[in-house]
């Protein structure tokens, strides 16, 4: 299965997938990388991996709808049987959200449906939390909203701050997400209603 993972930022969750696809853990192949930033350092990642590039800046384009054509069109090119939205901070549009059905997967570094949004684990920690972790979801039209797929929980301590939250739920997210792919590829996500069954 051809992988498309769409990324904005550093990429540490791209990379945890690029790892994992190389140790044989997710048995399929990472055929691009999308980002919506050119400066991203998640490019730096792919090129470095040999991982073909998709760079689109939004500019110029009249809506977020054709904006995702243009993207939609290179997805079918490349044969994607999964997108993997790994910290790309853009709203998809429903006629995405659409054509690829149960095919997209989001990490979010929540435990949704709390804190939902581009700040999940800031606000977690000012709302004052115990315990907060990543979210990995199939996408829907609504914003981090769809199926749940895998959860794990840290511990909020009292000493912690911001950033050494964000450490903590970003080791989570290297083992949930590669987990969460995996299963998707060995075609093991089966969906009913609001719930994933995983079959093992
Ligand atoms: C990740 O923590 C991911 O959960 C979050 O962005 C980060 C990207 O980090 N996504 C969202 O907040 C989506 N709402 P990375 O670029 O190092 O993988």
């Amino acid at each position: 299965m051809n992988i498309a993972v769409f990324a904005s930022g550093s990429g540490t969750n791209f990379q945890a997938l690029i790892d994992r696809v190389k140790d044989g853990y997710i048995p399929a192949r990472i055929a691009l990388l999308v980002s919506d930033n050119k400066d991203a350092y998640a490019v730096e990642r792919a090129q470095k991996a040999g991982i073909e590039t998709f760079i689109l800046s939004p500019k110029g384009f009249k809506s977020r709808e054709a904006y995702d054509k243009e993207i939609i069109k290179k997805l079918k090119s490349k044969e994607v049987g999964l997108v993997a939205l790994a910290g790309f901070m853009r709203l998809i549009s429903g006629h995405f959200a659409k054509e690829y059905k149960n095919k997209i997967l989001n990490i979010h570094p929540a435990l949704l449906p709390a804190f939902k949004g581009t700040h999940g684990v800031r606000d977690a920690i000012r709302y004052g939390v115990k315990v907060t972790g990543p979210t990995v979801h199939f996408v829907d039209e609504e914003l981090d909203h769809g199926p749940i797929v895998l959860q794990d929980a840290v511990s909020v301590s009292e000493d912690d701050t911001e950033e050494s939250l964000r450490n903590k739920v970003h080791r989570k997210e290297y083992e949930v997400y590669p987990k969460a792919v995996k299963l998707f590829v060995e075609g093991k996500l089966k969906i009913e209603g609001r719930r994933v069954r995983i079959i093992e």
